[in-house]
């Protein structure tokens, strides 16, 4: 049965096509309190764990007594690492090639490090059951930053590996030293920087946890837990627990932020599985606040210390970057394996400099695992926060204006594509239309004005900018894996009889929208209103392979995935059709939700009669149905780029500043949904601000955790957010198959910058060249006042400064 459809064409943004700024779908259940989080899961029977954690940052066990504990009413089991030992799960690989504790046996190498749990009838009682386990411990020296780390009397971390002889946990290079320091040699300036990319968490309002059920009769596992990744974690817990890849199931249900929190495989993880494996029943492990704080996916944390090569006309010749990063005890975060040091030389890529290299170490310390790609692509925000903040040294060097400076330097728009001195290939971009759009938006010029002006009356106010491109969308399979799994996504669509459709993605949502905006991209392909699509996402059971969403790349690889599977989809329909209309598929045209025969456009079929022909009227010879899957490997990672500008100003009297302005410009290439784009830059803004201006979560000289709560390191609310201005730029991917580029990191990547340029800017007559990171009042306060930079390190003066330890240049401070 062939029923023309009408020959009106569709409008895309009514049926929530791509460009619609459609409301988010998961919204209408997360606001009326109908999310499904991992603490909702209730089984049958389920046990509750609760974990001991370390006191001391370094300290070698003499003796767990848990006899204490076993007697509790109510306690079903104590795990201790030597419990642990007997099935080979003491240790467990990490994301990253090291070993990590489960739990502790021989040492505890950081404050907060998983010791012994327990497992009762209700939480309560696991927790009195932690209370009563004794631990006795022989303390030792803690080290809590690079400094310490590589000193040549510094006490051995890593002890349990055998051959480790110091704290250095890798060493990694990149780029042409040779042709680095020829170009140093011809420079007329060379302008320098040291500074140091605080310690920071992600803090998601949802701690991490899980639920493991071990079905003793099926051999079967399900865990569900707060994972990013669940079919890597899958992956890990079959390598990790030796358990058979096809009896494990993990399901990641709504979660409440990830940020990079919820990327690498936590002991707790582990435990409760191991947990439910010895009892034989579910058993769930929620975590508190002060453990994600304390133990759980740090980030930055890195001493970056570099020069650039300049000409007096203000081009820049060359870039030379050592970089000291503090991974704590384990190397756990997850990097792609030939990259130590994750995605940091795609520093000044944005940028026409024909030579660079860099020098990276990292560091073991008594501290929590560290590195975490915190809303970042594998330790680009540090690279771009370097660089901004060597950019804006160099032209203060040049005494060159900052705009110009960048004008002169960022890659024209016909260098595209263009090869980076660390090799990357930055494809597309509109760099100088980008920055004279934020310029003009801020009103650059009259502000330098106004700024001379108020400088007369006593006002300090600064301007400051950030320039940057991101690497979004690892990988390719030529370059990127993580543990020997290559980067690439999968998508598999399905469309029902009555057109309506199921799509399902390897990649996992963690409030970013996927549920929306996927759908967008299947309505953009085939027509199908974005309303009739149903996103599911995090249960490695029911959704094809993906590698997690982290690094902005569910855009760029599964969002690319997406529409090859409804292009295969609009394959097939397009021979239903054919069928339909009697004519050859040749003949048959194609415009959004509907074909019809080249010549007699009022002779059409719809996407939903193909669909329903899939399944009721199909050609002689064609296998029924209309579903399938597509695995996308990216040819290239997708180069946003964007441009930052912040106005502040500081009170001379306490060093507080004030946000009075802050502008973006970003492109992202096509938007998906420009409503949610605006919210990943609002979101990405706000935390760089609380970044650059209030988070503090740093060691002092024993290895304790100070900062580790709610009162020190600030979360900002609606009250000290600035507001923010928008605007666009769109030159769309040449290579992903809808023209996005990622874009959920972008602002807290380059805001940073924006922010401390901008205070360094009302200061600018102070000669000051750097306050680190936050720009607590009494730091700016002590710069402006001193004339001094203030470059901090770890470990912090706590009651005196008998403790402190400077790592920064002569004339620096102690954080705090
Ligand atoms: O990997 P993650 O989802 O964190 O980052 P992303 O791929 O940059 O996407 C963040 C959100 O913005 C998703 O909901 C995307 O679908 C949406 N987006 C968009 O609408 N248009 C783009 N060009 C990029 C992202």
């Amino acid at each position: 049965m062939t029923k023309p459809s009408g020959t009106k064409p569709l409008d895309e943004i009514r049926i929530g096509g791509i460009g619609a700024s459609r409301k988010r779908v998961e919204d209408s259940r997360f606001i009326r309190g109908r999310g499904s989080y991992v603490d909702d899961v209730s089984l049958p029977g389920m046990l509750h764990m609760e974990i001991l954690r370390s006191p001391l940052a370094h300290a070698r066990i003499r003796s767990i007594d848990t006899s204490k504990a076993w007697r509790i009413p109510g306690v079903r089991l104590v795990l201790t690492g030597e419990l642990a030992a007997q099935r080979n799960l003491a240790w467990m690989p990490t994301l990253s090639y090291d070993t990590q504790a489960v739990l502790a046996t021989d040492k505890v190498r950081f404050q907060g490090q998983e010791v012994a749990c327990v497992v009762a009838d209700n939480p309560y009682v696991a927790k009195d059951g932690c209370e009563a386990i004794v631990v006795d411990y022989e303390p030792l020296p803690a080290v809590v930053n690079p400094e310490q780390a590589f000193a040549a009397d510094a006490p051995l971390i890593r002890d349990d590996k055998e051959g480790q002889a110091d704290n250095v946990c890798y060493r990694w290079e990149v780029g042409d030293a040779d042709g680095t320091a020829r170009a140093f040699e011809q420079a007329d300036v060379v302008s320098r920087l040291r500074l140091h990319y605080p310690r920071s968490h992600p803090s998601p309002i949802e701690c991490c946890g899980s639920v493991a059920d071990f079905n003793s009769a099926t051999g079967k596992l399900t865990v569900y837990m707060t994972t990013q990744a669940p079919h890597i974690i899958r992956a890990a817990v079959a390598l990790v627990a030796e358990l058979p890849e096809h009896l494990i199931r993990i399901v990641s249900p709504d979660i409440g932020g990830g940020f990079g929190n919820k990327v690498p495989v936590y002991p707790g993880y582990v435990c409760s599985i191991l947990c439910s494996i010895l009892l034989g029943k579910p058993v769930k492990w929620i975590e508190d606040k002060s453990g994600n704080l304390i133990s759980t996916g740090f980030a930055r944390d890195m001493y970056l210390d570099g020069e650039l090569a300049l000409r007096a006309d203000g081009k820049i010749l060359a870039v030379r970057i050592r970089a000291e990063s503090d991974h704590g005890a384990f190397f756990s975060d997850a990097q792609p394996s030939k990259f130590k040091i994750g995605l940091l030389h795609s520093a000044f890529a944005c940028y026409d400099i024909p030579y660079g290299h860099i020098s990276a170490r990292g560091a073991y310390t008594n501290k929590a695992p560290g590195g975490v790609a915190y809303r970042c692509s594998f330790r680009v925000t540090e690279a771009m926060y370097f660089q901004e903040r060597m950019v804006h040294a160099a032209a203060a060097d040049l005494g060159m204006d900052q705009a110009e400076f960048r004008r002169r330097n960022l890659l024209r728009d016909e260098q595209f594509p263009h090869r980076t001195a660390f090799g990357f290939l930055v494809d597309s971009g509109q760099y100088g239309r980008c920055l004279e759009l934020g310029l003009e938006a801020i009103g650059y010029q009259d502000f330098r004005r106004e700024q001379r002006d108020a400088a007369a009356r006593g006002r300090r106010l600064g301007i400051g900018i950030s320039t940057m491109t991101e690497p979004l969308g690892a990988g390719n399979s030529r370059e990127y894996d993580i543990l020997g799994i290559k980067m690439f996504d999968a998508a598999e669509l399905r469309v029902h009889p009555t057109g309506k459709a199921i799509l399902k993605i390897g990649a996992k949502t963690q409030g970013q929208g996927h549920e929306t905006t996927f759908a967008q991209i299947v309505t953009h392909e085939l027509g199908i209103p974005a309303a009739d699509i149903l996103v599911e996402h995090g249960d490695t059971d029911n959704t094809p392979f993906g590698m997690g969403t982290y690094a902005s790349r569910s855009t760029p690889v599964a969002g690319a995935a997406t529409a090859m599977v409804a292009r295969k989809i609009r394959a097939k329909a397009r021979k239903l059709a054919a069928h339909l209309l009697e004519v050859s598929e040749e003949d048959v045209e194609w415009e959004l939700g509907r074909f019809y025969v080249r010549g007699a456009p009022s002779r059409g079929a719809s996407i939903q009669e193909c669909a329903a022909a899939a399944y009721g009227n199909m050609p002689d010879g064609m296998e029924p149905g209309l579903e399938n899957n597509a695995y996308y490997d990216p040819p290239n990672l997708t180069w946003p780029f964007a441009c930052y500008l912040a106005i502040v100003e500081i009170d001379p009297e306490t060093g507080v500043w004030d946000v009075l302005r802050v502008v973006a410009v970003d492109d992202c290439g096509v938007r998906i949904n420009p409503m949610v784009v605006e919210g990943q830059i609002m979101g990405g803004l706000t935390e760089a601000y609380a970044m650059s201006n209030m988070q503090f979560i740093t060691f002092d000289a024993g290895g304790n955790c100070v900062g580790s709560n709610y009162l020190d390191y600030l979360l900002p609310t609606a009250w000290e957010t600035p507001g923010f201005e928008l605007h666009e730029v769109c030159t769309p991917s040449p290579h992903h198959p809808i023209g996005a580029k990622g874009v959920g990191e972008c602002a807290a990547v380059g805001g940073p910058a924006a922010f401390v340029n901008a205070v360094l800017d009302a200061i600018a007559d102070t000669g000051v060249r750097n306050i680190d990171m936050p720009l607590l009042p009494d730091r700016v306060w002590e710069a402006m006042t001193y004339r001094r930079d203030v470059s901090g390190a770890p470990p912090v003066r706590t009651g005196g400064a008998a403790h402190t330890t400077d790592t920064a240049d002569a004339g620096g401070s102690g954080a705090g």
